[in-house]
């Protein structure tokens, strides 16, 4: 059972996907985690999932660009955790699809409060107890931010804003380590929806890629993905704070490697 100093981290987007995994991970690490979603049921199987893994669960249904949620849930950790060392901003979308001059303007407003005014949000919210106990905070960012999808225009502008967002909270809190990281291309619902719907705004050579990755079995698992964002959020070095970083990084890989791994058999 985690005793109360046991350290305590809020996981956005944590109803399936990386963020669920990430929550697993760190349960399996003994944390505490504040599981944050729009999908109650999800959320109810993922903070189950982080007890069974020996870690202690909150949830709070919420949307996160409501900037009251986000007060909510570091109110939350303070009240009934009395502290708060990460925060994960892994909630994302990434319609609209489709190229920006057939591009819905309420879809591409949508993806911006989700994938980066949700961030400052939850960021700005947090600092408070971050600065307290010189915690972290991990923005899920992706390969858009520095490559031009076609049909991905809203998800590549907010991913390149809330990695360079994660630079200037580098430098604006030297007690605070923040970090971007592109976490691969992973086997989640974000991947079933780029192979269903991609192909109304995508060009196809680049669907006909996603596809092949998941015919090849070539897919990361939300797992493997979910380790390395439960790593970084509890025990990135401090001078990486600022950097956007890549998945297959070997300095990622060799400290991540055995963080939160399931305990061995008899
Ligand atoms: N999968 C990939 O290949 C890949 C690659 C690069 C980066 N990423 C990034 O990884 C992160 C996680 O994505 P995923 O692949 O795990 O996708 P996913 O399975 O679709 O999960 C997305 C998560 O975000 C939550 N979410 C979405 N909108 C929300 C809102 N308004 N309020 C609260 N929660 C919201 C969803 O929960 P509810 O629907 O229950 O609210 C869900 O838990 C995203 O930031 C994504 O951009 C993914």
């Amino acid at each position: 059972m985690p005793s109360r100093s046991s350290p305590v981290v809020i996981v956005t987007g944590a109803s399936r996907g990386l963020g669920a995994a990430a929550a697993i991970c760190l349960g399996r690490a003994g944390a505490t985690v504040i599981l944050v979603a729009r999908g109650r049921a999800e959320l109810v199987r993922t903070a189950r999932q982080v007890r069974a893994a020996k870690g202690r669960a909150a949830f709070q249904t919420a949307d996160v660009t409501d900037p009251r949620a986000a007060a909510a849930a570091v109110a939350l950790a303070r009240r009934r955790f009395g502290r708060l060392d990460g925060l994960i901003n892994n909630a994302g979308v990434l319609a609209p699809i489709a190229r920006l001059a057939d591009a819905d303007s309420r879809a591409w407003r949508r993806n911006l409060e989700v994938n980066l005014l949700a961030p400052f949000l939850w960021s700005r919210a947090a600092l408070p107890l971050l600065r307290e106990s010189r915690g972290r905070i991990v923005a899920v960012s992706s390969g858009a931010a520095v490559k031009a999808v076609e049909g991905w225009s809203a998800y590549c502008a907010a991913k390149a804003a809330v990695t360079h967002l994660t630079r200037v909270l580098a430098a604006e809190e030297p007690e605070v380590t923040s970090l971007a990281l592109r976490p691969g291309v992973v086997d989640t619902a974000m991947q079933t929806l780029i192979r269903s719907k991609g192909p109304d705004g995508m060009r196809a050579a680049q669907v006909a890629y996603f596809q092949g990755l998941k015919a090849e079995g070539r897919l990361r698992s939300p797992e493997a993905s979910g380790r390395v964002l439960a790593w970084l959020a509890l025990q990135a070095p401090r001078e990486w704070s600022g950097a956007f970083l890549d998945i297959d990084d070997p300095r990622i890989l060799a400290g991540a490697a055995h963080f939160g791994a399931p305990a061995a058999g008899p």
